[in-house]
């Protein structure tokens, strides 16, 4: 074992499987930058505190930033041997400065700063989906000026239920990301906390000030129990929901568009550049992104899955499997920055096929329960209207015709009061605008909305 970093207490030396086993290295490679700047960090603490001189200081400073250059230009080499990115920017150190590289890791251990880069990656991590789901709040919001007035079908159970404003679609998008974007806010809060000077998981007796590599770090504040925070994975299973959120989104509005965009609705046209063709059928136009944004969801599901179970009945402090946290946080990651990164031309770029909307939108009686608020309006008990509307709606159907299609006699074999004072709610037109409720889809609701995003995006 002499080459390892921990090899004094060994007799014999280690199984080859194990080395391959064991590493870590194969995917945490990706945190260098963080560990070389936590390092840095680590080495200016310890230098004001006089556990090295300002020259080994610099020493040190100025060996990581030669060998973040060979990584950065593909010149550094790994080996399964030593495990992990850690232990290769260390022993690269030693190899550089031989003793002053061997004081880099006093007063800390690998499980202090593990934690440590990888609440500096979730940082950073968060703050690029964060900006990318901006962006996508952005081209839903950017649409609905060119679609204000355009009316759609709005759904419960695949029926229609209500006819709503285009941009009532958009904006109720916009909400649920909205929500994810202040879960993500929220997340990083818990994120933003430092573990170093936890070093293995009771503290060390040496005189560090972990309230200065956190402030060096740009940490808000620094973990009060070693024990917990050297082991702590909740913000690595928290950010990997969040993540999941915004993919259980995206796969619904997938699927929606999906759906929209097929012979049967007709709702939308997607646009070519985003669509792939059929290796057997010419005439096939398939909307692969959005079905694949769908199907990844699922492997983001399975990671917060294997996350929760990875940290399910974990004694305190720090076991080995927490370095399968890694591989599923920054897969879920990659996932969901991808899908947002191709969701935004998706929906900047879609149209609308309003001929083929409108040419079908008096069918599946959207304006019926504007009928019974009508009825409601006129001193109608709630129950009686429903049943009155029901009637009717009973009636156009057999006739296969509208609400507003049917005669006053019609109206008046159900309910001998109605006359046609009705018509005018009657139609989708009339039916949207009628709603008044705040949040609802009243063309002045969905308009002041519409200007509350504008704003809060900074949109002109
Ligand atoms: N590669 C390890 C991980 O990702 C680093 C911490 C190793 N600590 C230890 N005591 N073996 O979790």
């Amino acid at each position: 074992m002499a080459g390892k970093a921990w090899g004094g207490v060994f007799r014999e030396g280690q199984d080859q499987r194990v080395e391959a086993f064991t590493e870590s290295v194969s995917f945490d490679r990706r945190l260098y930058s963080h560990d070389i700047e936590g390092s840095v960090a680590h080495a200016q603490m310890l230098a004001k505190v006089g556990l090295l001189t300002d020259e080994e200081c610099r020493q040190i400073e100025q060996g990581l930033t030669e060998i973040r250059h060979e990584i950065e230009q593909g010149r550094f080499e790994f080996k399964t041997e030593l495990e992990d990115i850690h232990m290769h920017i260390e022993r690269a150190l030693i190899e550089r400065l031989g003793d002053v590289g061997r004081k880099l890791h006093t007063g800390r251990s690998r499980n202090d700063q593990v934690s440590t880069d990888l609440r500096m990656w979730c940082r950073e991590a968060i703050d690029q989906i964060n900006e990318r789901v901006l962006h996508l709040q952005t081209a839903f919001v950017g649409r609905c000026d060119a679609d204000a007035d355009c009316i759609l079908p709005a759904y419960t159970h695949m029926r229609r239920a209500q006819p709503v404003l285009a941009p009532h679609y958009w904006l109720a998008y916009c909400e649920k990301f909205e929500r994810d974007r202040l879960r993500l806010i929220d997340c990083r809060t818990r994120v933003n906390v430092s573990g170093l000077g936890a070093a293995a998981l009771a503290g060390t007796s040496l005189p560090i000030d972990p309230q200065d590599t956190a402030k060096r770090l740009q940490f808000d504040s620094v973990a009060a129990n070693s024990l917990d925070v050297s082991g702590d994975r909740d913000f690595v299973v928290e950010f990997a929901f969040v993540l999941t959120m915004i993919a259980e989104h995206l796969s619904g509005w997938a699927e929606e568009w999906i759906l929209w965009s097929t012979v049967e609705f007709d709702f939308l046209r997607l646009p070519e550049a985003f669509c792939t063709g059929s290796s057997i059928m010419p005439q096939k136009i398939n909307p692969d992104v959005l079905e694949l944004i769908r199907g990844k969801t699922g492997r983001v599901v399975g990671n917060l899955q294997a996350l929760l179970v990875l940290v399910k009945g974990l004694p305190l402090a720090y076991n080995r499997d927490l370095q399968e946290d890694k591989p599923r946080l920054f897969d879920s990651f990659d996932t969901v920055r991808d899908c947002l990164d191709i969701a935004a031309p998706l929906v900047e770029g879609a149209k609308l096929n309003r001929e083929a909307i409108e040419s079908r939108l008096e069918h599946g009686y959207l304006d019926a329960t504007t009928l019974m608020e009508h009825l409601i309006m006129r001193g109608t008990p709630q129950r009686t209207a429903h049943q009155t509307v029901g009637a009717l709606v009973r009636k156009a159907k057999d006739r296969d015709v509208a609400l507003k299609e049917l005669t006053t006699k019609e109206l008046q074999e159900v309910d001998e009061n109605l006359d046609d004072g009705v018509l005018k709610v009657l139609g989708v037109k009339n039916a949207v605008d009628a709603f008044q409720s705040y949040g609802s889809t009243a063309p002045q609701q969905v308009k002041t909305q519409v200007d509350i995003w504008k704003s809060k995006l900074g949109l002109g």
